[in-house]
């Protein structure tokens, strides 16, 4: 089942329902309030139960299973293709998001004295791996300046467009940000990117599951996710969305069974290869079947719900400042915000050890912040509890 399937004139789910699905559904500590799925987050029972299942019964006699696993992997690509929008056939099956960034990154060819466009806002792991290419063959990468508070899709387009040149040979940006949360035009970006005839590659980690993907109408070169985070897929699960015209002229990193030098529009070609556990994609499908059960929407819309509640709660906070945008257009389940004076990384500490509630806290731009996910596993009551416990440090 896709998005389009879920009746839109279903009745909301009730908190209540939502509280018997974390209580019943998944294995996480009913004394830990975790507001940190945007990192790692936690598999539903059946998913868990089902890799450890299909674990056991694959070492009770490997070789029959091997090949039963087969079907079931593919059964599970072509969940994820519908789901996020495209075909089978352009999407490789690989662990993260790092490692499908790798696939352009190391397979295409760059020409020396060219430019890699990218924010100054982009994840670590792909900053190195952009900062590798760029000595490695000789380019720069030039690193545009995004607003931290972001109000309207224009100043990002802005942003990006400030920074091409004619030297630009790969625009690389993020879905959603990791730093704020905020969700990029990710549709204009990749016709900017497209209209320059440069390379565009999307870092779409966070997006999957937050946003509804369209990937074959927005078309990007590249664009890939990590599924152990808003899919509440098993971790090392992600994968790799190659466009047609962009297959021909990227080479694979690993040359396993379905390599083929005469570079026939297959993305399985990108896939992790030889000898490996299955049970991770195959606990992939058991994720968006699980999901798809609920409903994405009726998901969506919880998650959207307790984002603006959280950022409701939080402007009461006396010098807080909220980076992430208001708009749910530019937003998903990650709430980004800073308070004025407050020692924020000492009360995250305080928070985990005192009190078993799991955030995160850094620097962006010399300002500290918090950043809270909120996932359907989580209430208003997480939202309240933690608030409580930071006001009470402030
Ligand atoms: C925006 C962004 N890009 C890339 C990554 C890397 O993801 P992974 O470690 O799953 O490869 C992350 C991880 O948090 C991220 O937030």
């Amino acid at each position: 089942m896709d998005d389009t399937d879920t009746p839109t004139d279903m009745k909301p789910h009730d908190d209540q329902f939502w509280a018997t699905i974390r209580r019943e559904q998944f294995y996480l500590d009913p004394e830990t309030t975790f507001l940190q799925g945007g990192s790692v987050g936690p598999s539903p029972k059946p998913v868990v139960d089902k890799v450890t299942e299909s674990i056991k019964a694959f070492d009770s006699n490997p070789l029959k299973y091997q090949p039963l696993y087969h079907p079931m992997v593919r059964e599970a690509r072509e969940k994820l293709a519908a789901f996020i929008g495209t075909r089978p056939e352009r999407i490789a099956l690989v662990q993260n998001t790092t490692m499908g960034m790798s696939v352009p990154a190391q397979g295409l060819t760059w020409k020396a004295g060219g430019e890699i466009l990218m924010s100054d806002q982009e994840y670590g792991a792909v900053n190195a791996c952009w900062d590798y290419i760029a000595e490695r063959y000789g380019l720069t990468v030039r690193r545009v300046e995004m607003p931290l508070e972001i109000r309207n899709k224009e100043q990002i387009i802005d942003t990006f467009k400030s920074g091409l040149s004619d030297k630009t040979q790969v625009m690389v940006f993020a879905h959603v940000y990791w730093s704020t949360g905020l969700a990029a035009p990710v549709k204009e970006l990749i016709e900017l990117g497209r209209d320059e005839g440069v390379w565009v590659i999307v870092d779409g980690a966070h997006a999957t599951s937050m946003v509804p993907l369209k990937l074959d109408e927005w078309n990007p070169h590249f664009y890939m996710s990590s599924l152990h985070k808003w899919t509440l897929a098993p971790k090392g699960t992600g994968f790799l969305f190659v466009s047609d015209d962009a297959q021909p002229h990227v080479e694979p990193l690993i040359l396993g069974g379905n390599a083929r030098p005469n570079k026939d529009a297959d993305a399985s070609q990108f896939d992790m290869m030889g000898t490996r556990d299955q049970t991770p994609f195959i606990g992939l499908g058991t994720a968006l079947d699980f999901q798809a059960e609920i409903g994405w929407e009726q998901i969506r819309a919880y998650c959207q719900g307790l984002a603006g509640y959280l950022k409701e709660r939080i402007r009461r906070f006396k010098g807080c400042r909220i980076l992430t945008p208001t708009d749910p257009e530019m937003s998903g389940f990650i709430t980004t915000f800073t308070i004025e004076g407050a020692d924020i990384q000492k009360i995250r500490q305080e928070l985990w050890d005192d009190e078993h509630i799991e955030t995160s806290a850094f620097t962006i731009k010399d300002i500290p912040v918090f950043r809270i996910s909120t996932h359907f596993y989580n209430s208003r009551e997480d939202i309240n509890r933690m608030i409580r416990e930071i006001e009470r440090r402030l």
